[in-house]
């Protein structure tokens, strides 16, 4: 894999802020692009979703793993690529778990839509349309706001819903709310 092109927590923010490109085509290095995404994923099996500006690249390609979130007894799928993906339809919006690889240790909890209509190309660039539902909506819908340059922190509504995950003693793993700011007045 081409190692020199993490960048998930890079330096300048600024990476994750910019808007992506459509692909032309699905040209030999979109598909290089897809398989670092794929692979820069498989070596955080605690992700579940990886998008270009996160690698460093803006064109309109993320990468997602189904099948897995809070409460799902397995493993999530392997890392598939969606490119050029375009939302048909989004509803059923509820408020769910949220996190990102480029903001480690940091959680909360967001409102997005749990049924999510997307259109795109496979990595063959063929057309694709599908429908994603539950936890894999707000897996698509977290990675597709990424190609806009917006982050889960921003549809954080309140710092009540934001939060750390520690390791308590007995092993388990547990909230801690953030320290509310406190203003100076
Ligand atoms: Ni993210």
């Amino acid at each position: 894999m081409s190692v020199k092109s993490i960048v998930l927590y890079p330096e300048d923010k600024e990476i994750l802020r910019a808007k992506c490109r459509p692909v032309k085509s699905v040209s030999s290095w979109v598909r290089q692009l897809a398989q670092d995404l794929v692979d820069t994923l498989n070596h955080h099996p605690e992700g579940v979703g990886l998008a270009a500006p996160q690698i460093g690249a803006h064109s309109r390609v993320v990468v997602v793993r189904l099948g897995g979130g809070p409460g799902s007894e397995r493993e999530p799928d392997a890392p598939m690529p969606l490119i050029n993906p375009t939302i048909i339809e989004a509803r059923d919006e509820r408020r769910d778990f949220d996190g990102c690889l480029s903001i480690p240790g940091l959680y909360g909890e967001t409102v997005r839509p749990h049924y999510l209509r997307v259109k795109g190309l496979n990595m063959a660039g063929r057309v694709f349309d599908r429908v994603f539902e539950g936890f894999d909506a707000v897996v698509v819908h977290h990675e597709l706001d990424h190609l806009e340059g917006v982050l889960f922190i921003d549809r954080v509504e309140s710092l009540e819903y934001l939060y750390r995950v520690v390791e308590g003693d007995d092993g388990q793993l547990v909230r801690i709310p953030l320290t509310p700011v406190t203003r100076s007045e």
